[in-house]
Parts: C-alpha cells; sequence; structure tokens
C-alpha cells in the first residue's frame, strides 16, 4: 500500500507571540518562503503525494488558499481541523479516514530538515513495510523534547517526553514513520499528565513490538528550531546563506515535484509564472530550463 502523509500545522505558537497571535506560525517566512513549503518538500522527497493537512479551525483557510488541492505539483492535499492543540499523536484520529491502514509519515509543520543524507534515510524509512520509524539528532538541551537512548545494537532502549533530566543529548525529530497500525494503536491512547494524546506514546506501542527503528542524522545534516523568534531568525539566515551560495533552493515543493518526474517543465514554468516576477519564481524557471 502507498504511504500518506500528514503535516500537523496547528498548535498555539506561544512562543512566538504576538507574531503567531493572529496567524500559524507555518505560515510565517521562513526566508523566502512559508514555513510550512519545508515539511512538505520533506514529505515529497520521500516519495509520498498523499496527504493531509491538519491546522486549526482559524488557519485552515489560508492553508488551503496557499496549496489548493495540490494537483499543479502533482500530488493530492486535503485538509482537516484539530479544533484544539491536544497533541501530536492526534493527528491519528482525526486522521483515521484518510490513513485508514495504510502506512504513514507524519510530520510537524514547524520542523526543517536539510543535508545530504536526507533522502537516503526517507527512502529507507519508506521502504520499510513493517513497524516504525523515528529519527533523532543531537542537540546540547533535548529537555524540551522527547528524547532517545539506545542499546549497544543501535535499537531505541527508551523514549521519555520532554524528561527534567535527559538520559542522552538525541532529541527526537518531528519526523515519524508508522506501518498501518498506527490508527489502531493511537485509539487506544489515554491523554498524558498534561492532557495530551502523546507522539511518544504511539511510538512507544512499536517499542513494546520490537518494531521500533530509530536513524540518527549524523553531523552533515541539520534539524532546526523554529520554534522562537531567535530559532526562527537563524533557520532563515541558514536558508539564506546556503541558497544564495548555492543557488540551489532549500525547501521547494515546486522544485521536487518537477525532479520527481511529477510535473514536466512546462507545468514547473506556468507554476513559477503564477508565482510572478520575484527571485522565487525566477529559480524555478531556470530550475525549469534546465539550468
Ligand atoms: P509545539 O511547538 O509543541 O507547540 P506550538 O506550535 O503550539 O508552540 P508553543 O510551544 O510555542 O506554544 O508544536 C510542535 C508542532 O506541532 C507545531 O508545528 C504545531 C504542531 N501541533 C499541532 O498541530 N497540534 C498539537 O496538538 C500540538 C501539540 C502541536
Amino acid at each position: 500500500m502507498t504511504r500518506k502523509g500528514i503535516i500537523l500545522a496547528g498548535g498555539t505558537g506561544t512562543r512566538l507571540w504576538p507574531l503567531t497571535r493572529a496567524v500559524s506560525k507555518q505560515l510565517l517566512p521562513l526566508y523566502d518562503k512559508p514555513m510550512v513549503y519545508y515539511p512538505l518538500s520533506v514529505l515529497m522527497l520521500a516519495g509520498i503525494r498523499e496527504i493531509l493537512l491538519i491546522s486549526t479551525p482559524h488557519d485552515l483557510t489560508l492553508f488551503r488558499n496557499l496549496f489548493g488541492d495540490g494537483k499543479s505539483m502533482g500530488i493530492s492535499i486535503s485538509y482537516a481541523e484539530q479544533p484544539k492543540p491536544e497533541g501530536l499523536a492526534q493527528a491519528y484520529h482525526i486522521g483515521a479516514k484518510f490513513i485508514g491502514n495504510s502506512p504513514s509519515c507524519l510530520i510537524l509543520g514547524d520542523n526543517f530538515f536539510y543535508g545530504s543524507e536526507l533522502g537516503k534515510l526517507l527512502a529507507s524509512a519508506n521502504s520499510r513495510e513493517q513497524g516504525a520509524t523515528i529519527f533523532a539528532y543531537q542537540v546540547v538541551d533535548p529537555s524540551s523534547y522527547g528524547v532517545l537512548t539506545f542499546d549497544a545494537q543501535n535499537r531505541i532502549s527508551s523514549i521519555e517526553e520532554k524528561p527534567v533530566k535527559p538520559k542522552s543529548n538525541w532529541a527526537n525529530c518531528g519526523l515519524y514513520f508508522y506501518d498501518g497500525r498506527a490508527v489502531e494503536f493511537a485509539k487506544a491512547l489515554k491523554p498524558s499528565a498534561r492532557g495530551e494524546l502523546e507522539i511518544t506514546d504511539l511510538s512507544r506501542c512499536y517499542m513494546k513490538d520490537h518494531s521500533l527503528h530509530g536513524e540518527r542524522f549524523g553531523r552533515g545534516s541539520a534539524w532546526l528550531d523554529t520554534g522562537t523568534a531567535e530559532g526562527l531568525l537563524q533557520a532563515a539566515q541558514f536558508v539564506q546563506t546556503v541558497q544564495t551560495r548555492t543557488g540551489l533552493l532549500i525547501g521547494s515543493p515546486e522544485e521536487v515535484a518537477f525532479r520527481k518526474g511529477w510535473i514536466d517543465a512546462k507545468q514547473l514554468h506556468s507554476l513559477a509564472d503564477a508565482i510572478g516576477k520575484n527571485s522565487y519564481a525566477e529559480s524555478l524557471r531556470q530550475i525549469s530550463a534546465g539550468a
């Protein structure tokens, strides 16, 4: 069965207030594109073409205005509301009908990934039909994330949500590949002490089943925090630095669609024309011309 994708792009974004009082953080600029372009590009890089975008009732229309049904990029995007941010695993309640018993990939709308190993890691997670794959990235202070430990055989030996005393520096990234049992597992979850359906509890179901795989990003990769004003600025500067130096785009769903062969050069060119006269559209035009 083909894997389906969910982008969870709701939340309250309180760490970014007042920036996000009136609008979802996932619509804020991360340099030259809305933040949500980056996780969408990651799903597409993984080869996922059927995508559900979940956001707040207030913001959903704005995402619809941005992407429509996704057809022009050779994908299908549908939309669902999360009335209140009651946890990441709630995506599998809201998306139960959309996912059914298909394998899936959940990505958080504010997660930024970059690196040469990304494509390979995504492909291997996507090809794993049984079990789950989650990802870890080494950070100085992992206490605001899920924290993973690994055993001598490189298997995940523990997951703890926002621990006061983290057992390692490996933070669990906001990217989760689950097999067709995710909806069933999610239905049995109970809210945690803070009243949320925890994604770590969903991953733990796979750990108990001995089918939870962990991939660690190496030093050649970046997983950046975009949830604070400082992190958002740093991520934007990272994109600006690399794009300006190389002339290559980071996080362009239009480009990924073209490289995957889901749209042809003519279609990419018309997408660029619809975006207008700016450097982003110009980059797309150059790609469509084979530059
Ligand atoms: P968080 O950064 O944990 O929460 P937030 O975005 O509301 O921000 P803050 O902590 O500043 O108040 O959320 C991580 C991502 O998951 C982010 O993209 C928002 C999304 N999210 C939902 O869409 N629904 C939810 O129920 C939760 C908890 C998060």
